[in-house]
C-alpha cells in the first residue's frame, strides 16, 4: 500500500494539468482496491462538481446541489460517509445501476470541505476498515489537488457557488475602482466569468483562485491568471477585500499563485499590467520582483506594464 501512496504522492504534485492529474489519481486508487468507480469532485458554497472519474462512464450528475446525496451529509457533517448497501439508504443518489456500496471520503481545508472522493463498488458490504484508512489518507495526501495554501490563507478555484460572495467583492467601490474602472457589473457578468474561470482550470489548468483567509469563513480576495488584450495574453490579477487592505495578503496569495504556475507549466514569463495610478498594486508587483517593462494608454487609461521572469524567479529565491 505504501507504494500506492507514494505514487498519488508523485501524480498529485507532478506539473501537468489539474483535471488530467485528477484522473490518474482516480484510476490509481480504483485499481489499489479493486473498485468498480471513483470520482474527484470539487465542492463549492452551493454544488458539487465532478472534476474527472475512472474510465469512460461519466456519472449520472455531473454536479448537483451540495445538499443532495449522500455527498451532500459527507460535506455538512465533514466526515466520510460509508453506505455498505445503497439499496438501504434513501440519500443515495443513484449514479450508476449497479452500484450496491458507496463510500463519500471529504477533503477538508481549515475547516471547509473543498471535494470529496466518491469509490464505488459492485458488492454491498465492500468497504473493510482497510479502505476506510486507505481513502482517509488519499484525502490528506491529495489536497494539493483542490487548494494552494499560504501561511495565512487557503486558496481554491473560484465555482459557481461562489458567484454571490465575489460579485459582492467585485461591486465594493475600494475593489471595483480599478479592476472594474469604477463600474459596478451586473452579476451575469461575475457568473461568466465564473464560467470562463471554469473552462480555464479544465483547458489550462489556471484561472482565478479565490482567497479564504484561514481564521474568517468569507471570501477575502482573488488572485489567479485571467486572459486581457487582443490577441488574449493571460496576466496576473488579484484583489483583496478592503478590510485586510495593507497587510501583505496580495503579495503573500499572488506568490503562491506565481509559484504554482512556474512549478507546474514551462512558461518562461508571468505578466501583470495595471492603472498607473494604482499605486498599491504596484507596490505589491514590486515586492513581487516583477520589473517595470512600459508605460502606454489602453483605450483612455494610462497603464504600466510588467513582467517576472522565470530565471529572475529562480535568482530571487537561491
Ligand atoms: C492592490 C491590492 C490588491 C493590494 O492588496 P494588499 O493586500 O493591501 O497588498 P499588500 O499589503 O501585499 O501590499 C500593499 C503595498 O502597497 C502599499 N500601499 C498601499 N497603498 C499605497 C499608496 N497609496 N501609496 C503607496 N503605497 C501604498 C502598502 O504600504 C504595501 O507596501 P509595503 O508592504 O511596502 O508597506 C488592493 O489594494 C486591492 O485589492 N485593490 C483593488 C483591486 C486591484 O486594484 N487589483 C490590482 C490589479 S487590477
Amino acid at each position: 500500500m505504501e507504494d500506492v501512496l507514494n505514487r498519488l504522492t508523485v501524480l498529485v504534485n507532478s506539473p501537468s494539468l489539474r483535471i488530467d492529474k485528477a484522473q490518474a489519481v482516480a484510476e490509481v486508487i480504483k485499481a489499489a482496491r479493486a473498485y468498480r468507480w471513483v470520482g474527484l469532485y470539487d465542492v463549492t458554497l452551493e454544488e458539487v462538481a465532478a472534476i474527472a472519474w475512472t474510465g469512460s462512464d461519466a456519472p449520472a450528475y455531473p454536479r448537483f446541489p451540495v445538499t443532495k446525496g449522500l455527498s451532500g451529509a459527507a460535506v455538512a457533517t465533514r466526515v466520510p460517509v460509508v453506505v455498505q448497501d445503497v439499496m438501504t439508504d434513501p440519500r443515495y443518489l443513484t449514479a450508476f445501476g449497479s452500484t450496491r456500496a458507496e463510500a463519500i471520503f471529504p477533503v477538508a481545508v481549515a475547516g471547509r470541505v473543498v471535494g470529496t472522493i466518491d469509490v464505488e463498488s459492485d458488492r454491498t458490504n465492500a468497504f473493510s476498515r482497510a479502505d476506510e484508512e486507505f481513502l482517509k489518507t488519499c484525502t490528506s495526501i491529495l489536497t494539493p489537488l483542490w487548494v494552494l495554501t499560504t501561511p495565512r490563507c487557503v486558496l481554491r478555484p473560484i465555482g459557481a457557488g461562489d458567484a454571490r460572495p465575489l460579485h459582492d467583492l467585485w461591486s465594493s467601490p475600494a475593489v471595483r475602482r480599478f479592476l472594474w474602472d469604477d463600474e459596478v457589473i451586473p452579476l451575469a457578468r461575475t457568473r461568466a466569468v465564473i464560467d470562463q474561470n471554469q473552462r480555464m482550470f479544465g483547458d489550462r489548468g489556471v484561472g482565478l483562485w479565490g482567497v479564504w483567509p484561514a481564521d474568517s469563513p468569507n471570501l477575502g480576495g482573488f488572485a489567479g491568471l485571467w486572459p486581457f488584450r487582443d490577441p488574449p495574453d493571460v496576466e496576473l490579477l488579484y484583489g483583496v477585500s478592503e478590510h485586510l487592505w495593507g497587510r501583505g495578503y496580495a503579495t503573500e496569495v499572488a506568490q503562491a499563485v506565481i509559484a504554482y504556475c512556474f512549478d507546474s507549466f514551462d512558461i518562461p514569463v508571468v505578466r501583470a499590467s495595471t492603472d498607473a495610478a494604482n499605486t498599491a498594486s504596484i507596490r505589491v508587483l514590486g515586492k513581487l520582483g516583477f520589473g517595470f517593462v512600459r508605460r502606454s494608454t489602453v483605450g483612455d487609461l494610462d497603464t504600466v506594464f510588467y513582467e517576472l521572469h522565470r530565471r529572475a524567479r529562480s535568482r530571487a529565491s537561491s
